[in-house]
């Protein structure tokens, strides 16, 4: 295959195919989360997504993450379609996720000992924790540390499996702007490190301008997609 074969084929990470998630409520009323969503996202992006509250925003990752199956629609990643949580993804949850009873550098071996991995691993652990800042809290615990430190935490978790594609649901959501500011600086340097595809849900427009390459507005519910704007570095 030449190299121009080759670009073409790996250039696309994750393609979404006319994906439809529906729910049925409490009430049994049922409730679109997602219709005929596509996207398609390119290797080493930073794409960002904004939309109204319960517009399917978290559907969405849920759905890239293999936690969650839609009624109808594909996704692909890495060329192989998604049926299960896969070690290439990545995810930052919408709400704080650290285990309370475990030290920070515990928090973040969490994510390898799930893989298995552990004992091969062990030096990535300090090397994380040294990468987001938190060199001398090894041993806190959640209750001990800021939230904006928590937030650096999971990330490092997601991060620490070396993921292909991060997907972080609206981590700074509940940050002071100062955090959010030094956390955001974290992330661009994480991303353009580890060439990382990223994939961030926020509501702060200009979060999603500072770090995206292209930012997707979300109708809301069902949600589709309103516009896509290719953000100018
Ligand atoms: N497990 C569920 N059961 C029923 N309805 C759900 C469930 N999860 C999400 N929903 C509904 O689907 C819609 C989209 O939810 P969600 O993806 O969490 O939105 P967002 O993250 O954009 O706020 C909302 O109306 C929400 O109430
Ligand atoms: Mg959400």
């Amino acid at each position: 295959m030449s190299e121009k074969d080759l670009s073409v084929v790996s250039d696309t990470i994750l393609n979404i195919k006319s994906l439809n998630r529906t729910y049925i409520d409490d009430s049994g009323n049922t409730v679109e989360a997602l219709k005929d969503f596509n996207l398609s996202v390119r290797r080493g992006e930073f794409v960002s997504v904004i939309g109204s509250s319960g517009c399917g925003k978290t559907t969405l990752l849920r759905l890239i993450a293999g936690l969650d199956k839609p009624e109808s629609g594909e996704l692909i990643l890495d060329g192989e379609k998604i049926t299960e949580p896969a070690s290439q993804c990545g995810y930052v949850f919408q709400q704080g996720s650290l285990f309370p009873w475990l030290t920070v550098e515990k928090n973040i071996a969490a994510g390898l000992k799930a893989r298995k991995t552990y004992k091969e691993n062990k030096g990535e652990v300090a090397r994380y924790i040294d990468l987001i800042g938190l060199k001398g809290f090894e041993k806190s615990f959640p209750h001990q540390i800021s939230g904006g430190m928590a937030q650096r935490v999971a990330i490092a978790r997601a991060l620490i499996n070396n993921p292909s594609v991060l997907l972080l649901d609206e981590p700074m959501g509940a940050l002071d702007s100062f955090t959010r500011a030094d956390i955001q600086d974290k992330l661009l340097e994480l991303w353009k490190k580890n060439k990382i595809t990223m994939l961030l849900v926020t509501h702060d427009v200009d979060e999603a301008i500072y770090l995206s390459d292209r930012i997707v507005i979300m109708t809301p519910r069902p949600g589709r997609i309103e516009k896509i704007i290719e953000v100018d570095s």
